[in-house]
């Protein structure tokens, strides 16, 4: 059993049609009640997907999921930590929009947090315990190049940062990380389809699942590692 955040569209949408294609059952987390992909999904796959309402971004919403779904199933083998937003924030010239930035952190960061505080009963009972979390480059403090986008940024890095203490808290009880960069695919961060990626998140979700899905040599070590198989440091 698998739960993919911010499965509406996206990377999300796409990981979460490639688990279903290779038998999994899943929990699509829905942030957008009227997009309408999840539900045709849904009459393919039938009860191999469930849709969960999901906020990343709001406690009670994740909890009130995580609730439902220990409703439905009494394990959860894989969380993909998925859902992300870009930061519109203006910039030092024009102004920065600080509430932006705050919401930036309050989904791209705390999100991962929440979720798996929350799931963690339920990721208690499955052997794999697993968690999958959809970081970036843009999260990479000694290779960063970019003058601009502080939300986003800072966001991705403090990620990594909680990736971290969960692992070092976490992976002692046996559970097992993946901490990735998918590439920069034409998703909706910028509010509609991007056009100038190097990859649909169709064809990004492809590495990405077999990295989730897979075994790594060395379980004890947390790795940012991209779709190439590249590692970053952060
Ligand atoms: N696109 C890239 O090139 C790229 C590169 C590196 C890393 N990433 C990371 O990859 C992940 C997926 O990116 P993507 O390009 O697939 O983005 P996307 O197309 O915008 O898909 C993300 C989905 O998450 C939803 N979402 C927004 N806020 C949410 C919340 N609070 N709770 C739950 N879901 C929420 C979005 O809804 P709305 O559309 O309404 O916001 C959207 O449906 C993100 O973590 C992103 O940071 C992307």
């Amino acid at each position: 059993m698998a739960l993919v955040s911010g499965a509406d569209r996206g990377l999300g949408l796409a990981l979460t049609e490639g688990l279903l294609r290779a038998g999994w059952r899943v929990f699509a987390g829905q942030y957008m009640a009227d997009w309408p992909e999840l539900a045709k999904l849904q009459q393919q796959y039938g009860e191999s997907l469930v849709l969960v309402p999901l906020d990343v971004g709001d406690t009670v919403s994740v909890r009130v999921a995580a609730a439902e779904m220990a409703r439905l199933t009494e394990r959860l083998d894989l969380l993909i930590s998925n859902a992300g937003i870009g930061s519109r924030e203006g910039d030092l010239e024009s102004g920065l929009d600080y509430a932006a930035i705050e919401n930036t952190y309050n989904v791209n960061t705390l999100g991962l947090l929440r979720l798996v505080e929350a799931m963690l009963p339920l990721l208690e009972r499955s052997t794999l315990k697993r968690i999958a979390i959809v970081s970036s480059e843009a999260g990479c403090i000694t290779l960063a190049h970019r003058d601009s986008g502080f939300g986003y940024g800072m966001s991705k890095a403090a990620l990594n940062m909680v990736a971290r203490l969960l692992f070092n808290d976490l992976r002692p009880q046996g559970y097992t990380f993946r901490l990735y960069h998918p590439g920069w695919m034409n998703g909706y961060m910028s509010g509609s389809k991007g056009t100038h990626g190097d990859m649909e998140p169709e064809e990004a979700a492809v590495p990405a699942l077999a990295y989730f899905t897979g075994d790594r040599e060395d379980e004890d070590r947390l790795a940012l590692v991209d779709y190439m198989g590249s590692e970053w440091p952060f």
